[in-house]
């Protein structure tokens, strides 16, 4: 059997032994502990002048190889380009993009070089999966440095529509450099065919849909190769007993005793603009204006650790969250209640299940999402026979898959409030009805089936790269 090699930017932590928090690090941990392999990606650190040498590390089935960066490669490939270009455009926020032509530079330099230190570690017969939008320049710098191995890549976050990408100057150089894996994997089919559409319409590309559930054939800038979307799962039954446990934990035995019978909405998210956080709290609030029954008989937790703090967008939005929080809870609190919990804290993956099962609305609102690993976790941390109810915005690609769900659009802020009114009062009856079909989607397509199915098709395609475009 073939080795499974991971590349990403962000690596799981090596030292607590749990992922950190954000999407790719949990899910690619939880694919990867099965099968073994091995993981190679940034270590974390910045190096004021050091040259970075390797890190390898094992743990279990998992050898991780990691690398530190310098201050230069740091500002320009990872808080320059990929944070302050990528993110806001492909996540649809033309708003917040800032491009600048030495990041770009920057971005290309970082993946050969990353490429570089890869090559000394790599068997011919290994399988080689690239993930997420740090990195799409990798397969081009691996096959320039003589690398024949099969090369898949999956992104993470949305593909955005033509429209949205053009806007990055060089988004004809980013879809050439995709073109040379020899599998792309998207979160769902929109993404696919926004790709697809770019293809076709800006690089004068062809696609050829596959025949039942294959993927698809894009023949674009002299290559021919294959996409699909691989929706990326959970584990739902060990995040239900991890759930289970914990309810006898001390945190969640604290949040029970506080709220003194009180309903419970929780979120938890990166504190990231995508997530859409200051119209959620807006709504939280406008449900409190428009039912007064409400006051004093229901919390919102909102969990948020910040992220990429160093960049002014995250610290802008950071500021109207402390704005926002204060103002509602000073509208509302009384001496015994505080509407908005609002905690910049990590907690363990128990703690988190503990407190999705206790409390009636999972409320998880981006205005843009990749998939939304949080949604899948709170369903499965549910209680069957007393199930909470999932408020999801439609821009989440967790959304194509539980229509079980409460679904919003997260920027009208009445529609929220009559979500989240509904879901305090939904009958157990359809509570279940709508647990029972999510739970079973969850259970379908968990976290083995994504990594199988990628990695299927990335071995099953070798000789696509000979076929011929259609005349
Ligand atoms: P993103 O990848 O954009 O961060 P996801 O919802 O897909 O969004 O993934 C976030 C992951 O990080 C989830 O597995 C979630 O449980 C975890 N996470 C988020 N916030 C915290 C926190 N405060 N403590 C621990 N884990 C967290
Ligand atoms: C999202 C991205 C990941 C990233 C994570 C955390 O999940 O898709 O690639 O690792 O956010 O962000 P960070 O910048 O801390 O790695």
């Amino acid at each position: 059997m073939s080795r499974l090699i991971i590349v990403s930017n962000r690596v799981a932590p090596i030292s607590e032994g749990g992922p950190a928090a954000g999407g790719l690090a949990v899910g690619v941990y939880d694919a990867l502990k099965e099968t073994g392999g091995m993981w190679f990606g940034w270590s974390g650190e910045v190096l004021s002048s050091t040259p970075p040498h390797i890190d390898v590390v094992e743990r279990g089935p998992v050898t991780f190889a990691t690398i530190g960066l310098v201050r230069r490669d740091y500002d320009q490939y990872y808080r320059g380009f990929s944070n302050a270009t990528l993110w806001p455009a492909f996540h649809y926020r033309a708003d917040l993009i800032q491009y600048d032509r030495h990041d770009f530079e920057g971005y290309c330099r970082v993946n050969a070089w990353l490429a570089q230190q890869l090559v000394p570690l790599l068997r011919e017969d290994d399988v080689i999966w690239v993930h997420d939008y740090h990195l799409i320049p990798f397969a081009q710098a691996l096959r320039a440095a003589g690398v024949k191995n099969r090369l898949g890549f999956f992104l993470h976050i949305p593909f955005p529509a033509p429209q949205v990408l053009l806007s990055v100057p060089p988004h004809r150089a980013l879809v050439e450099a995709l073109c040379s894996f020899d599998l792309l994997g998207f979160q769902t089919v929109p993404d696919l065919r926004a790709f697809c559409e770019y293809v076709v319409h800006e690089a004068g590309g062809q696609v050829e849909a596959g025949a039942d559930k294959a993927p698809t054939l894009v023949h674009a800038f002299g290559r021919t190769l294959r996409a699909q979307a691989y929706p990326i799962g959970v584990y739902p039954d060990e995040i239900a007993q991890l759930a289970k446990a914990g309810t006898r934990g001390k945190p969640a035995r604290t949040m029970k005793a506080t709220l003194h019978e009180r309903k419970l909405i929780m979120s938890v998210d990166r504190l990231d603009y995508s997530k859409g956080l200051v119209e959620r709290f807006r709504a939280f609030e406008r449900l409190l204006d428009q039912v007064p029954a409400y006051r004093n008989h229901v919390s919102f937790v909102q969990i948020a650790p910040p992220t990429r703090a160093d960049m002014h967008a995250y610290q802008d939005i950071r500021l109207r969250l402390e704005s926002e929080s204060g103002r509602i809870n000073g509208r509302f609190a009384e001496l015994d209640w505080t509407p908005i919990r609002y905690i910049h804290r990590q907690y363990e993956r128990q703690v988190l299940a503990a407190l999705f099962r206790q409390s009636h609305v999972g409320y998880v609102t981006p205005l843009r999402d990749g998939m939304n690993l949080v949604a899948k976790e709170y369903v499965s941390a549910q209680d069957p026979d007393d199930p909470g109810v999932l408020v999801l915005s439609r821009f989440a690609g967790a959304a194509q898959e539980l229509t079980g769900a409460l679904i919003v659009n997260p920027i009208d802020i009445d529609g929220m409030a009559d979500a989240l009114a509904q879901g305090l009062a939904m009958p157990l009856a359809e509570r279940r009805a709508r647990y029972r079909d999510m739970i079973a989607q969850l259970r379908e397509n968990n976290v083995s089936v994504w990594r199988d199915n990628f990695l299927r098709d990335l071995k099953d395609g070798e000789g696509t790269a000979k076929r011929r475009a259609p005349r």
